[in-house]
């Protein structure tokens, strides 16, 4: 992708007039207050910087000043008077607000950057840093008289990486910790040690980083690739690794100096085979390779305990992470040590023993003057009282800790986790889970209207999660990184009432060239063109209309494969066709390609005339490629993460398919999925298959009832109705969702979904 073109065009559109106005560049996240005024500030090589006496503000005067130098090559000097015309850095001593609240007022004479607490000193000038950018928009640095008043909406406002599937040296995390602290983001979860590998220093037990910090191999070739320079050139994240404890002295002051926490996660009881490999002694008896430790020995205690009291020393906050996700706790059942445990604790369930092991650790981490802090299943078998939980199988597990009186952190999968796509292009990189895009991430708030004050109260914020299974080179992190934190940092630091979907709209688009300009990649996705194709019964023919998700800039196209360019078709309005089309549409930025093309073929065969309705939604995250997932010809296969299933969670599949026109019909088929060991996914309860000519008046042909296959490897179930011909146009299927998994599946309580793909009719 040709970017460098994209520089001339801003410059000349907005400084055809002589005016001093600056170029209108958006702040994000959005602040909570703006009050325009008239009149300019302009910065030039005589203007002065003053800062409060004290190392903070110096260090944020001081970075002002770099800031200006590098990016407008003026040499501003410091001056000691607070009376005279300056850009100034203030720590006041105001009482009463909130951390992080900041002013920022300039005016023609003076621009003044006013906090009680450093962090809002620091946050102003992130402000003000993004008032003079991107560089490119501006011939000068002026900036428009203002008044701004902000503060945070939330106090936890984070992202977690996880560098155990993959190691990124100290230098990319120092990278992601400047993009947090321009996003005024807070926090910073460092998913240390999992199952692939543990990648920290613990002097106690050497082992772990000399045998349990392995390499894992690059991932193979992918479609995606012939987009991308930008993933090839760094093949840094695919080694093994580890950090030293200087490393981490290093990124902790590096990420202090940013108002970040780092939040280290040492994972337990499961998610451990790194460590367990190195000590295998820590399993229970008879076992290899489980990634659990033993619960009934003390060893195990005595380990974590070692490791936590150097963990302790290296990471100030007051959150320490356990984990506690995903825990297999059938080893523990089979195992001698952990039985005689249950015993002697008058205990039945795993759960239970989950329970007594958090709680354990609890009681040590609180009496070391920190804050336990676990994922959402800790609340099975009774959360410890003073736990804090990080609710990430949706919002759930969250409302009940809030009622409770815990304090829980918001990063539910859908839409926090990272490494789920962007968008649903065949070209974006291999990714897991489900589909996540911007907008989707902007919608979000961490607070569910179902909790009470009190319960409100008890949520500290949003959080992305970006595990990096998937994700072996730091150009690939930051690509699903960016521009989606833009959008939680919105959702963390905004009131939602001063949030604005076209004001975050117009600011995305200028934030992606500061992007360009810092040099981070970062994905255009939200510019792909989307086509959707329905069939007019009316006037019988077929119509095509395309969008991108922001509705932002041209998209051209042609309809017969060949690649458009700013000359070809420009879309307008909705297409009609009769016979089968080559589309391929491409979204224009400023006359540069942004983001993928859309190449798709369509057809004009019966089946594409089927239109399908749905009583309740399919989940956006296993969308199977949309309405026309079902009748697309692509079937899905044993996995559930395979594009093509249609995924519904707790609520029954319910669709009416017209099929265009009438016809004679004699056989209605489709796939259903369940694969216990590994998903939520569960075969339906009950099928049933009505049909009509008018869509009124339905005759049910099929209708039968299934009992539970308890079976954990994965199963798909073809449902075949054979019934006399007979004339119909439409064709209503039922297929009955249990709603909840079983007291006996590993995610038990929690919702179950259905999974169905391609329906065919003969
Ligand atoms: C998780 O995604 N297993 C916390
Ligand atoms: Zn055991």
């Amino acid at each position: 992708m040709n970017r460098i073109l994209l520089f001339f065009l801003p410059v000349i559109f907005l400084f055809s007039c002589s005016s001093p106005k600056p170029p209108q560049v958006g702040i994000i996240p959005q602040p909570n207050s703006v009050e325009k005024k008239d009149g300019v500030f302009e910065i030039n090589s005589s203007t002065l910087v003053y800062a409060s006496h004290n190392p903070a503000t110096m260090r944020v005067a001081k970075e002002f000043i770099d800031f200006i130098k590098k990016n407008y090559g003026l040499e501003l000097k410091m001056t000691e008077n607070k009376a005279s015309d300056a850009i100034m850095f203030i720590r006041s001593q105001k009482k009463g607000v909130r951390k992080g609240f900041y002013q920022l007022q300039i005016s023609r004479k003076k621009v003044k950057v006013i906090s009680p607490n450093d962090a809002g000193v620091f946050y102003g000038m992130q402000t003000l840093k993004q008032l003079l950018t991107p560089v490119s928009y501006f011939k000068k640095p002026v900036l428009q008289c203002m008044e701004i008043n902000d503060y945070p909406e939330f106090e936890w406002r984070g992202m977690m990486l996880d560098v155990s599937r993959h190691f990124f040296p100290k230098d990319s995390i120092k990278k992601l910790l400047d993009i947090l602290a321009m996003h005024k983001m807070n926090k910073f979860h460092w998913h240390l040690t999992d199952g692939i590998g543990w990648r920290i220093q613990i002097d106690k037990y050497p082992l772990l980083t000399e045998k349990g910090a392995w390499r894992v191999p690059v991932p193979k070739d992918a479609p995606w690739k012939q987009y991308e320079t930008c993933f090839k050139d760094d093949p840094r994240g695919a080694y093994g690794g580890y950090y030293t404890k200087e490393d981490i002295k290093e990124i902790v002051k590096y990420a202090a100096e940013r108002y970040i926490d780092v939040i280290p996660e040492i994972e337990m009881p499961g998610h451990s085979e790194a460590a367990l490999q190195c000590y295998p002694e820590l399993q229970c008896v008879g076992e290899h390779n489980s990634g659990v430790y033993c619960a009934g020995n003390e060893q195990t205690f005595d380990f974590l305990q070692d490791v936590l009291y150097e963990v302790f020393d290296m990471f100030p906050s007051k959150f320490i992470h356990v984990g506690g996700d995903e825990v297999n706790k059938s080893h523990w059942l089979h195992c001698p040590r952990c039985r005689k445990r249950m015993q002697e604790l008058g205990i039945k369930t795993g759960e239970e023993l989950q329970s007594y092991f958090i709680s354990r650790m609890e009681k040590f981490i609180h009496a070391n003057g920190r804050k336990l802090i676990g994922w959402d299943e800790i609340l099975e078998g009774g959360l410890p009282p003073r736990a804090a939980v990080m609710s990430w199988r949706g919002m759930k597990g969250g409302i009940e800790a809030a009622r409770t009186g815990h304090y829980v952190v918001m990063t539910p999968g859908s839409p926090c986790y990272f490494d789920h796509s962007q968008g649903l292009s065949v070209f974006e990189p291999d990714s897991w889970g489900g589909n996540n895009p911007l907008m989707k991430v902007y919608d979000f708030y961490p607070v569910p209207k179902r909790l009470d004050i009190e319960g409100r109260r008890h949520i500290l914020g949003g959080q992305a999660n970006l595990w990096t299974e998937k994700i072996a080179t730091w150009k690939h992190v930051e690509y699903m990184t960016l521009p989606r934190l833009s959008a939680l940092a919105e959702v963390d630091w905004t009131n939602p009432a001063k949030k604005d979907r076209k004001q975050f709209i117009k600011n995305i688009d200028v934030q992606l060239d500061r992007f360009r300009e810092l040099g981070y990649n970062y994905a255009e996705s939200a510019f792909t063109p989307v086509a959707e194709v329905k069939y007019d019964k009316e006037k019988k023919v077929f119509v095509l209309t395309l969008h991108n998700e922001l509705g932002l800039y041209d998209i051209r196209y042609t309809l017969d494969g060949t690649k458009p360019d700013i000359n070809s078709t420009l879309y307008t309005g909705p297409v009609e066709f009769t016979k089968p089309i080559d589309l391929y549409a491409v979204c224009f930025r400023r006359g540069v390609q942004a983001g993928y093309p859309l190449i798709q073929q369509y057809t004009v065969a019966p089946s594409d005339k089927c239109s399908i309705e749905y009583k309740y939604p399919y989940s956006s995250s296993y969308s199977g490629g949309g309405d026309k997932a079902l009748c697309d010809k692509k079937y899905a296969g044993m996995r559930g993460d395979d594009g093509h299933w249609q995924g519904f969670e707790k609520n029954d599949f319910d669709v009416v398919i017209d099929l265009g026109e009438p016809r004679d019909i004699s056989y209605v088929a489709l796939d259903f999925f369940q694969h216990l060991a590994a998903t939520s996914v569960m075969l339906p309860l009950e099928v049933k298959i009505m049909i009509s000519e008018d869509g009124r008046n339905y005759k049910t042909v099929f209708d039968e009832k299934y009992k539970t296959i308890k079976d954990y490897k994965p199963i798909i179930k073809k449902v075949e109705a054979k019934f006399p011909a007979q004339n119909a146009e439409y064709i209503h299927i039922i297929g009955k969702n249990r709603g909840t998994l079983p007291d006996w599946h590993i995610r038990k309580n929690t919702n179950a979904w259905l999974f169905v793909d391609e329906i065919m009719v003969k």
